[in-house]
């Protein structure tokens, strides 16, 4: 049998945590050979909600998870982890600001990035999910410079999944019919989903669906709200579909992409498509099972560029916001 991977996750106790651990722990993430430790990471008012998150996935009985440790001490919490996920973040309440957000949060991942750094083992790799997820992964990569900057991802793939289904529903395909289609950008209200480049059932999904009015007026805003039309109807924001996305992006990290498709992820940019190297930008991405890659050679149309670099724009804002954090 394989040695445990430790795998810490933050805000163990949250509504994601609750769909997220079970999914971990029960070999969704890392493949149904591979053992799991699961290190859960709270604050301290949370870790009585988190013991019953414990009993819980005590009682799975899961053949694959090898032992669990709830923390609130960030060293222990990350010690020896390989997968880092951070979803615990602190919600925007009413009448807070962007700034005032990202400036709470900003505290919490200038902590988690440098005891990332100093317990972590040496394979490490985070996923951020918890919101502003592309500037908090920013604020936790710069406190953490010995580590790799391409070991570092904020997480689009939700919004590349509701996008995929929408053209799946407006088609009347199935989702796996949908390919190639990619979140530019921000997880947030500017992020674009490029459908120019999209295919559905192997054509450009231009061509399957010509209702350019549709894409503008109803695909984009639809995708660019998900999040907030499901926190109207459910009353809480989306929690099984986050997790099922974070499951979703380790599996496209760590897997090859098949010849014909990409996947979202926002990775630390190096200036590909003209964007400022540094920011935490969501790119068309392929991975070889080990590596990531940009995919180049995309050409970009008028409306495109315009969406790709109201994009930028937003995550510029957003580091010039924390900049007094960033080492
Ligand atoms: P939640 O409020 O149910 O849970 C958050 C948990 O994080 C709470 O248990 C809280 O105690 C914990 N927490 C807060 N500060 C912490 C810290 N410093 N260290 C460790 N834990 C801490 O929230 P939910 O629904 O689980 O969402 C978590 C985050 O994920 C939110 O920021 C949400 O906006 C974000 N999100 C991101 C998505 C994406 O696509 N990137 C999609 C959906 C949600």
């Amino acid at each position: 049998m394989k040695n445990p991977v430790h795998v810490a996750v933050t805000g163990a106790a949250g509504q994601i945590g609750y769909s997220l651990l079970v999914r971990i722990a029960s070999g969704q993430l890392l493949g149904p050979d591979q053992p799991v430790v699961l290190r859960l990471i709270e604050i301290e008012p949370a870790m009585g909600a988190l013991e019953g998150v414990v009993m819980e996935l005590q009682d799975c009985a899961f053949p694959l998870l090898k032992g669990i440790v709830p923390t609130c001490d960030l060293a222990e919490g990350f010690n020896n982890a390989s997968w880092a996920m951070l979803v615990g973040s602190v919600p925007r309440k009413a009448g807070m600001e962007r700034k005032d957000l990202l400036g709470i949060n900003g505290k919490i991942f200038t902590s988690q990035g440098k005891a990332i750094q100093e317990n972590a083992a040496s394979d490490i790799r985070t996923l951020v999910v918890g919101n502003p997820c592309n500037t908090n992964c920013l604020i936790a990569m710069n406190n953490a410079p010995d580590i790799p900057k391409d070991r570092w991802f904020a997480m689009t793939k939700l919004d590349e999944n509701r996008a995929k289904t929408q053209l799946a529903i407006k088609a009347g395909v199935d989702t796996t019919e949908v390919k190639n289609l990619a979140i530019w950008g921000n997880h947030s209200s500017t992020m674009y989903p490029n459908y120019f480049d999209a295919t559905i059932g192997g054509k450009a999904a231009t061509d399957v669906i010509t209702d350019e009015a549709w894409y503008k007026d109803d695909f984009i805003p639809t995708v660019q709200q998900r999040g907030a039309a499901i926190i109207k109807a459910r009353g809480l924001s989306s929690a099984a579909s986050a997790a099922n996305a974070a499951i979703d992006t380790v599996a496209n990290i760590v897997r090859k992409t098949p010849s014909d498709d990409v996947f979202s992820v926002a990775i630390c940019s190096q200036g590909e498509y003209g964007i400022e190297p540094g920011l935490m930008y969501s790119y068309p991405m392929k991975s070889d099972g080990e590596k990531l890659s940009v995919v180049e050679g995309i050409e970009l149309n008028a409306f495109s560029k315009e969406k790709v670099v109201a994009t930028e724009n937003e995550l510029k804002e957003e580091k010039a916001m924390v900049a007094d954090l960033l080492p």
